[in-house]
């Protein structure tokens, strides 16, 4: 198994640059949604934007990239049993795991506060500002930079 470790990673490297595109496009598309009024064409235009995004390429992404990154932790649990890595709970409890962990819990988190901020919007519910949806499209992009560096630098590992 470990020989298909480096093509998982690759994968699942991809699958998370299809995940970030949409967490960081969404919320974009929202602060100009603000503009629009209710049941206008550019309301319905919006929200079909909007509702392809998660759908089409959102969900799907984030599915994938958790599904390839557990097999990354399920292989080097297999892995252990040959020797070629060490037990997988120690490797899941090093400091920069442990952090990039913690930033898939918010990005995961986050994806789904959107899922219900897009259904808002689709009932003409949104109280945010364009200014608010422009400012928290950040967060995942400063989440994403803690993560990378995290995983690539191994600190503490
Ligand atoms: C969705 C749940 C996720 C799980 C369970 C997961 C798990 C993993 C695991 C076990 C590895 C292998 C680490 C190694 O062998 O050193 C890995 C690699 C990687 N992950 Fe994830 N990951 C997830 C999401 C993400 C996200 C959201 C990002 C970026 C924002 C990310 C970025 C990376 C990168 C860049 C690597 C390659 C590291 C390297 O090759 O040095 N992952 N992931």
């Amino acid at each position: 198994m470990a020989k298909y470790y480096d093509l998982v990673r690759g994968l699942h490297i991809l699958a998370v640059i299809a995940w970030m595109a949409g967490l960081l496009y969404l919320p974009r598309l929202f602060a100009y949604h603000t503009r629009a009024e209710a049941g206008s064409q550019m309301d319905e235009t919006f929200q079909t934007m909007e509702r392809k995004l998660l759908k089409i390429i959102m969900n799907p992404a984030m599915v994938v990239a958790w599904i390839l990154g557990l097999t990354l932790i399920w292989i080097r649990s297999r892995g252990y049993g040959d020797g070629v890595w060490g037990p997988v709970g120690a490797f899941l409890a090093q400091p920069w795991m442990l952090t990039k962990l913690a930033g898939v819990v918010f990005l995961t988190g986050w994806h789904h506060y959107l899922m219900v901020a897009r259904k808002r919007f689709e009932r003409h519910e949104n109280t945010r500002s364009e200014k608010y949806w422009r400012m928290v499209n950040e967060l995942p992009f400063l989440a994403a930079i803690v993560m990378v560096l995290a995983v690539t630098t191994e600190f503490g590992g």
